[in-house]
């Protein structure tokens, strides 16, 4: 018997690449799954490969960058399956650009099928799951992009607000027992196949097989996982990470609060030597005689 046997669970976005990966590995732990794309072939093909192995899927191909289109989703796995244990927000779009050409459009579109389709299926599947009891499990999708990548001014405000909604939902929902994570995947797909540097290059990346990402998902939605909520973790490849919670650092306390003449008198010796290294590969913080304009 799996891990998951009887859990109703949607994967949104996954006719392809980490989502597909989530639908098989749930599948064969006994998870009945809602695949979710928007392109219905996809889904109708993770579909049949599931149920050639025995497992129980419907394929739908709601647009999650809509709030209809999230709602029906949530619906359909309670039409069709009774209930919902575990929503796991996967979807994604990229639309790199440098910060000072990106368009309105590009960032509204990756900021939509990410951010806002994350809080749109939480909300519908929190909803369903206080409603029919017995907790739940909510997983979001961030990268290690929130944290700063050159290109991905959307991507990474959009990967920002989802591992900052993890945070608030797993303190609001802890009452009905619903838990929230979030993981940062790592695997080839179509989307890394995109990646390129800082010079517009492609980037040239081993294979790593999406599926490897799911364990740690499975686990958080089994029956055991049930103590884990409010974190992010660090998956595939070979690596399982936890991490670190975001939290103020190094701070000064002066009476009466501080005035210009105290900041400009204390800040280098203070807080100047705290200034950290940034951005997703934490280049040296490398500033500190100050910043050229050429
Ligand atoms: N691949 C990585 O290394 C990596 C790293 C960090 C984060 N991620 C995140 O993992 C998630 C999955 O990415 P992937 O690499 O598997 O990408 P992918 O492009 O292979 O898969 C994304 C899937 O989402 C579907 N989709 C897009 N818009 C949709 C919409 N509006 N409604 C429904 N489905 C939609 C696409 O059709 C596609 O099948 C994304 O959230 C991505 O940001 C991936």
């Amino acid at each position: 018997m799996g891990l998951l046997e009887g859990k109703c669970v949607v994967v949104s976005g996954a006719g392809r690449g980490i989502g597909r990966g989530h639908s098989m590995v749930l599948a064969e732990e006994g998870a009945r799954v809602v695949v979710n794309d928007i392109d219905r072939s996809e889904a109708e093909g993770v579909v049949k490969e599931i149920e050639e192995k025995g497992g129980t899927a419907i394929a739908n191909s709601d647009d999650v960058g809509t709030r209809a289109g999230c709602d029906a989703l949530v619906s359909s796995c309670l039409s069709q399956f009774g209930r919902i244990d575990a929503a796991i927000n996967n979807a994604g779009i990229v639309r790199d650009r440098s910060f000072l050409k990106m368009t309105d459009e590009e960032f509204d579109d990756v900021f939509r099928v990410h951010a806002k389709s994350t809080f749109w299926v939480s909300q519908a599947a929190a909803i369903a799951m206080r409603e029919q009891g017995g907790g739940g499990c909510i997983i979001n999708t961030t990268s290690g992009a929130h944290m700063g990548n050159f290109g991905q001014t959307n991507y990474a405000a959009a990967k920002g607000a989802i591992a900052s909604m993890t945070y608030t939902w797993a303190l609001e929902l802890v009452r009905y027992g619903i838990r929230v994570n979030c993981i940062a995947p790592a695997a080839s797909t179509r989307m890394t196949a995109m990646a390129k540097d800082a010079d517009g290059k492609d980037i040239e990346l081993p294979f790593w097989d999406p599926a490897l990402n799911t364990p740690l998902v499975a686990y958080m939605i089994s029956e055991e996982g049930k103590w884990i909520t409010g974190q992010v973790f660090a998956t595939g490849m070979e690596r399982l990470g936890v991490m670190r919670q975001p939290a103020f650092g190094k701070t000064l306390v002066r009476e009466g609060g501080w005035d210009v003449e105290s900041v400009r008198r204390f800040f280098k010796d203070g807080l100047g030597p705290e200034l950290e290294r940034f951005g997703l590969m934490k280049a040296p913080y490398a500033f500190y005689e100050g910043l050229e304009a050429p």
